[in-house]
């Protein structure tokens, strides 16, 4: 049964290197430090988002994780391995680069939200726009209910880059959620097991402003569904 108080996001994009395990972990540490039972699922072989999280110290709010790339061991099912803890109210996904065929299908059916980071270079973004119509075709994100937004990950200065991209989008009346900058906070959070909201430097201000219109996309595509569920018989 679906459960109205939990939210699962999924970040994915076929492209390597574009900033998913960034975004899942930062998100799920952000929902953490908002009073969320959050966990975290793992469905990279390189296990980076479980790397990540064994590195959280542990003053910081508890992320609940789970190994999913692994296969259960001989004593355990599949369903076990991928158990959450009953309270869980926000699950964030990292998927691995090049997912595509029935494995997008599979991932797209369990979820109610897709978050595609896409890097400012005319490759990611022409690598994106293919991935979006596979998304629309092969994943059929449409009849799955599920929502989709995009964000522009390492973003420097120069934005127009992203104008073949957002034409691409506003055709297919998909959003861009919000762009995050290219910055070595990232980088530094990312070693010691933290989001940008956990590190104390005030530079990090401006990063922490960009994920708020994350989070009201987020936030108000929970009540829509919420709301439809309350209106299903
Ligand atoms: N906004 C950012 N600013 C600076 N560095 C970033 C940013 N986003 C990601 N990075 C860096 O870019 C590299 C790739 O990011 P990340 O590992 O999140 O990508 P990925 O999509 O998960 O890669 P893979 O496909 O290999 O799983 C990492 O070194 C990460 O620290
Ligand atoms: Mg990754």
């Amino acid at each position: 049964m679906f459960d109205r108080n939990m939210q699962k996001i999924i970040v994915l994009n076929s492209k390597g290197g574009c900033g998913k395990t960034t975004i899942a972990t930062n998100l799920a540490s952000l929902y953490a430090q908002q009073g969320f039972v959050t966990a975290l699922m793992d469905y990279d072989p390189q296990g980076s988002s479980m790397r990540w999280l064994s590195l959280r110290p542990q003053d910081n709010k508890k992320i609940f994780g789970v190994q999913a790339h692994r296969q259960p061991g001989s004593a355990q099912t599949r369903a076990f391995q991928l158990r959450l803890p009953h309270s869980t109210e926000r699950v964030v996904i990292d998927a691995p680069a090049g997912i595509n065929g029935q494995a997008l299908v599979d991932f797209v059916c369990q979820v109610d939200v897709l978050l595609i980071p896409v890097l400012p270079s005319p490759i990611d973004i022409h690598a994106a726009t293919t991935f979006i119509k596979d998304l629309l075709l092969v994943g059929k994100i449409r009849s799955h209910g599920v929502r989709v937004g995009v964000l522009a990950n390492r973003m420097r200065k120069n934005t127009r880059v992203y104008q073949s991209l957002e034409k691409f989008l506003a055709s297919l009346k998909l959003p861009f959620i919000a762009s995050l900058r290219d910055t070595q906070h990232y980088v530094h959070a990312a070693e010691r097991g933290i989001g940008v909201h956990e590190l104390w430097d005030k530079r990090a201000e401006k990063d922490r402003q960009q994920w708020q219109q994350i989070m009201v996309w987020l936030e108000d595509n929970r009540a829509m569904i919420a709301a439809q569920q309350r209106h299903v018989p």
